[in-house]
């Protein structure tokens, strides 16, 4: 191990190394030491025209304390010291004392136009200023129009539009519709999926780390089609074998239906191996189920390669859920399906106080009118394809990077502390996100190990912010794996992650 670390890190290995272990207060100063304090030097912001007016709010310690107090314990924040972010402008955000961020979190993928983007806070703006709310129970032109120019986005016949306030209460109302359509209670998902925090979504939600041991029921999670981790690697169909398996022997052999993201979001970024969505929609139609596919992170132009991440994978689906992107960070949702499945809810009264109110409509259309003015879905591939290019040429230098994979601007990093076992690199992961944030870029971090990059920034990122991004990342891997090894490495087992190749 000792020659293999001095062989890893040269310069930084001194004699009296192996003699230290490691301890928690160790490994925290190393995540959070500041970047001045290191020898590589600080990579270049690109340039951005706008200095934020001074902040004189309450400050990050402050509102910590708040937090700790008044909200869900439930909740963890970024970072040891948790960031305070005041001001947001495209894809740069501001700090309580004006420090500019590179933004590649996007707020969780929901940022699409960038942040504060003129045009959508005009819409926001003066629709609030004309009329915040009335309900459905009147007629109101925003949610009319917005509903029409959504389902000119969706392939087939889908083209009933209910407005929700979040993504998890848009797959419940799938969900409820799949079963109430069917007659049957069987649903299947997909094992390592995200969708939502509700009776049937949590259900449907397929990692220990989300659910509560509270009822939740019939819903099978079926093996993940993982391209990096499973057992058939790219084989769609193979997987698919198990969703076969789980209808006959897991069901009375009819079931309500399928939900699952084209790449999961919450679960590291991971597409789903090709074919195996043709070949699951097929099975499931058989045994008289619908198919839901969960757009929250992969809609709205994300991909680059097409609006709907279901796309790429050449199926259409019986309804579509989506939220985050379609608002531009404003609370919204939705679910799209045939007037024949939609029609299933007539028997009662659906409806919600605030789904698509005017406020929330007018944001989704301001929203689809810049996707398509500022051609973001173009931008989303065009950087897409060259961010997911320079992290590539970074897993031939660092052997940490196990997996760079995703589509458009939904894009993932798997560290491993070792690639042939694939093992988790979880405070690895931690320490360069870290260092990161310390330099001056967000990123997000997922994965049921943790130990996956989520890069998922607004559509207007640029090539420079690529490059940008690229020396940001380089600098960091160098920064943390030197002053890992200085001051919290020097103890065993533990060095072998960053090991430059
Ligand atoms: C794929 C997917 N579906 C559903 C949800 C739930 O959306 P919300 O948090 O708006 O309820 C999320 C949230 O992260 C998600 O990523």
């Amino acid at each position: 191990m000792v020659k293999m670390m001095q062989r890893a890190f040269p310069r930084a290995f001194s004699a009296k190394t192996s003699r230290f272990r490691c301890s928690s207060t160790a490994l925290q100063s190393t995540l959070t030491k500041p970047v001045q304090q290191n020898e590589h030097p600080l990579p270049k912001m690109p340039p951005f025209d706008y200095t934020p007016p001074p902040y004189t709010g309450p400050l990050a310690d402050d509102i910590l304390r708040k937090r700790q107090q008044f909200l869900n314990p439930a909740v963890f924040h970024f970072f040891k010291n948790p960031l305070n972010l005041v001001e947001g402008k495209m894809q740069y955000l501001f700090d309580e004392k004006g420090r500019r961020y590179l933004d590649a979190y996007g707020g969780i993928a929901t940022v699409s136009c960038g942040h504060c983007h003129p045009e959508v806070v005009d819409a926001i703006v003066n629709q609030t200023k004309r009329l915040q709310h009335s309900t459905i129970l009147y007629l109101n032109p925003a949610i009319a129009e917005f509903a029409e120019a959504l389902a000119s986005k969706m392939p087939g016949d889908l083209k009933v539009v209910f407005f929700t306030n979040s993504g998890t209460e848009a797959n419940e109302l799938a969900l409820m519709m799949a079963r109430l359509y069917t007659g049957s209670h069987d649903v299947i998902s997909i094992r390592n999926g995200y969708h939502g925090n509700a009776g049937a979504t949590m259900a449907a939600t397929a990692q220990s780390s989300y659910k509560f041991n509270v009822i939740q029921t019939g819903v099978h999670h079926a093996q993940n089609p993982d391209q990096y981790r499973g057992l058939f690697g790219s084989d769609g169909p193979m997987y698919a074998r198990d969703v076969d398996e789980i209808i006959t022997y897991g069901t009375s052999g009819r079931v309500a239906g399928f939900i699952a993201e084209a790449i999961q979001g919450v679960g590291g970024i991971m597409e789903l191996a090709p074919g195996y969505l043709p070949a699951v929609y097929s099975s499931i139609r058989k045994a008289g189920g619908l198919c839901i596919a969960d757009e929250v992170q992969s809609g709205f132009a994300r991909t680059g390669s097409h609006f709907w991440g279901f796309e790429a994978h050449d199926v259409v689906p019986d309804i579509v859920t989506m939220a985050k992107g379609i608002g531009n960070g404003i609370p919204l949702g939705a679910v799209v399906t045939t007037p024949e499945i939609a029609e299933v809810l007539a028997c009662r009264n659906y409806y919600n106080t605030y789904g698509g109110n005017p406020v929330c409509a007018v944001a989704g259309l301001a929203v689809l009118k810049v996707i398509e003015k500022e051609k973001l879905q173009q931008n989303a591939f065009n950087v897409g394809f060259y961010l997911k290019q320079r992290l590539s040429s970074l897993k031939d230098k660092y052997e940490i990077i196990g997996d760079v994979r995703g589509r458009g601007l939904l894009v993932g990093v798997e560290f491993v502390t070792d690639r042939h076992l694939k093992t988790p690199a979880k405070i690895e992961t931690l320490g360069v996100m870290e260092q990161m944030k310390e330099m001056g870029v967000l990123i997000g971090k997922g994965g049921l190990l943790g130990n996956v990059f989520r890069i998922t920034p607004p559509l207007c990122f640029t090539r420079e912010d690529v490059g940008s991004f690229y020396h940001h990342i380089s600098s960091s891997f160098h920064t943390y794996s030197s002053c890992f090894f200085k001051y919290s490495c020097r103890f065993s087992g533990r060095c072998d992650g960053l090991r430059v190749v």
